[in-house]
């Protein structure tokens, strides 16, 4: 999110909202990217198909938002979202990196909750943006996709602590 750097100026909170849909917008599509190699580079079975499960739910937050720009009457449009490039980016390194296999798993799943984290945050902030100007179809859309990416982040949490950190603690 880089609020300032573009050259639009922020006049009214309706614009604030438009412009922080369009930071999760470009987001999302990044991740949509990033999803497929990270599942493809996940070397425990549980992983890989929690990457392709997010993969999924992902795209359905990409149209999710494409359904909040329509009901709002604005073309759906990106912001570079210069925090998300260099999530990814992050997540790329440890894709190239060499290493023990789960040590690489547990070092995914700390990339992927950093990503989780973000669009928690992201979502929370138009989520209550949106309720704040009364868009109670945005607030039910961004809602939906909150709780998954809420979702998501626990069942990273579980993974690591039951079964990828235990097995990367034992590799020396
Ligand atoms: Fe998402």
């Amino acid at each position: 999110m880089g609020l300032f750097s573009s050259s639009a100026a922020l006049n009214s909170f309706d614009e604030l909202f438009v412009e922080q849909l369009q930071d999760l917008y470009d987001a999302e599509q990044r991740l949509t990217k990033a999803l497929p190699k990270m599942a493809a580079a996940a070397h425990n079975p549980a992983l890989k198909s929690a990457f392709e499960e997010h993969l999924k739910q992902t795209e359905n937050h990409v149209r999710r938002l494409e359904q909040v720009f329509q009901g709002l009457g604005k073309s759906a449009q990106t912001k570079t979202c210069e925090a998300m490039k260099g999530l990814v980016e992050e997540g790329s390194e440890v894709i190239s990196g060499k290493g023990d296999p789960d040590v690489k798993d547990a070092a995914l799943i700390a990339a992927a909750q950093r990503v989780e984290h973000y669009e928690i945050a992201g979502y929370g902030t138009v989520r209550t943006f949106a309720q704040r100007l009364g868009k109670s179809e945005a607030v039910r859309l961004l809602q939906e996709t909150l709780n998954e990416e809420a979702e998501t982040d626990k069942k990273l949490t579980a993974l690591a602590e039951k079964a990828i950190n235990p097995k990367a603690a034992a590799s020396v």
